[in-house]
C-alpha cells in the first residue's frame, strides 16, 4: 500500500496504569489498561519522510516528537509520507500520550515502508521512539497501547537488552475507572530521573518500598482475576501511600485522589509519572454519576473500562 492512493490513518491507544509506576523502571510489575482516546496519526504523500507536529505540544514537546519521529523513520528506511498527528489525550497528563503517540506514529510508518504493522513490529518501532521522550522507559506504557488490553508488565534486562514480558489479566466483572485531571505536571522524564538521583543515594530504602509495591501488584493482579474490585481498589489506595512515600505526589493530586475516595470510589490513586499534577483514576462500579457530578464542578475527567464483560452496546 502507498500513501500516494491511500492516505493511511492509525490510532494508537492512551493508557492508565492501574498500580505499579515507577516501581516498574526498575523491574518491578505493574498493571496497566489501555483507554478509548488516544493519538491519531495519518500519512500522506510528501516528498520527503516529515512529521506535521500538533500545535497544542510546546515547543520542548515538539523538539522531542521530532527527534523521536526521526529515530524511527530511519529504521523503516524513511518512506515519503508526511505524517500529522491529532491527539485526543492531553498532552503529558500520565495518560501515556507520547506511547499513544509513538504507537499511532509506528503504525503509519510501517504501512508506508510496505511492512505489516503488526503489534510486535510496532512495539518494538515505538519503543525506538519512547527512549527519546523518557529516556529510560519501563516499556508498560508503549506495550500497553500497542496490545490494547490490560496487561501484567514486567521489564526484562536481558543480554540482548531491555526487554517487556506482558500477560493479559481478564476480570470476571466489569474494571471501570474515572480518570480526572489535577493540574499541569512535569515531563515523565525529569520526575523518573529525580526519583533515580534518590534512589542511587539510598538504594536499600527505596528497594524496599519498590518491593512493596511489586508485591501490592501480584495481589492486585490476583484481585482482577477474581473479579474482587474491593481488594483491587484497597490494593490501588495502599499504593497511593507508597508513591507519596516515594515523594511523588503533591497537594493537587492528593486532594483529586481524596475527592475520589469521598464520591465512593473503591481505590484511588494519581497515575503516570505524578509529581506536581497530572491524572488521578478512582475505581468505581458505576462510573458515570461520578462524571456527570464532577463534570458539573468543572473537573476535566472521563470514565473508560480497562477490562471486564461488556454492557451490551458499548463500543468495545
Ligand atoms: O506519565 P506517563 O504517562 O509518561 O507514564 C510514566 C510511567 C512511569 O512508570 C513513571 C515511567 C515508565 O517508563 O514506566
Amino acid at each position: 500500500m502507498t500513501p500516494a492512493k491511500n492516505p493511511l490513518v492509525a490510532f494508537g491507544a492512551g493508557k492508565v496504569i492501574l498500580l505499579g509506576e515507577h516501581s516498574v523502571v526498575y523491574g518491578y510489575p505493574a498493571i496497566a489498561g489501555p483507554l478509548t482516546i488516544g493519538v491519531v496519526a495519518r500519512g500522506m504523500p510528501s516528498r520527503s519522510c516529515v512529521l506535521d507536529v500538533p500545535v497544542t505540544a510546546d515547543a520542548a514537546q515538539k523538539r522531542m516528537m521530532r527527534k523521536a519521529f526521526a529515530r524511527a523513520a530511519k529504521l523503516v528506511g524513511e518512506p515519503k509520507v508526511k505524517v500529522t498527528l491529532e491527539p485526543q489525550l492531553p498532552l503529558s497528563a500520565g495518560l501515556g500520550s507520547s506511547a499513544a503517540l509513538a504507537v499511532a506514529t509506528s503504525r503509519v510508518l510501517l504501512q508506508a515502508a510496505g511492512q505489516a504493522p503488526t503489534a510486535k513490529a510496532t512495539a518494538r518501532l515505538a519503543w525506538e521512539m519512547e527512549q527519546e521522550f523518557h529516556g529510560t522507559p519501563s516499556g508498560v506504557d508503549h506495550t500497553t497501547s500497542a496490545e490494547e488490553k490490560l496487561i501484567l508488565y514486567r521489564r526484562v534486562q536481558g543480554p540482548a537488552g531491555v526487554t517487556g514480558r506482558a500477560r493479559e489479566l481478564k476480570s470476571p466483572r466489569p474494571v471501570s475507572v474515572v480518570v480526572a485531571l489535577a493540574g499541569a505536571r512535569s515531563p515523565t522524564k525529569l520526575t523518573v530521573g529525580a526519583l533515580r538521583e534518590r534512589q542511587a543515594r539510598w538504594p536499600e530504602r527505596y528497594k524496599r518500598l519498590f518491593g512493596q509495591v511489586g508485591r501490592l501488584v501480584t495481589d492486585a493482579a490476583k484481585a482482577v482475576e477474581a473479579g474482587d474490585l474491593e481488594g483491587l481498589g484497597d490494593a490501588m489506595n495502599v499504593n497511593q501511600g507508597l508513591l507519596n512515600a516515594l515523594g511523588l505526589s503533591s497537594p493537587a493530586l492528593e486532594d483529586m485522589v481524596f475527592r475520589l475516595r469521598s464520591l465512593g470510589a473503591l481505590g484511588a490513586k494519581f497515575t503516570g509519572a505524578g509529581g506536581d499534577g497530572g491524572a488521578v483514576i478512582g475505581l468505581f462500579s458505576e462510573p458515570e454519576p461520578v462524571v456527570a457530578r464532577l463534570t458539573r464542578d468543572g473537573v476535566r475527567c472521563f470514565a473508560s473500562q480497562l477490562a471486564g464483560p461488556r454492557a451490551q452496546g458499548d463500543i468495545p
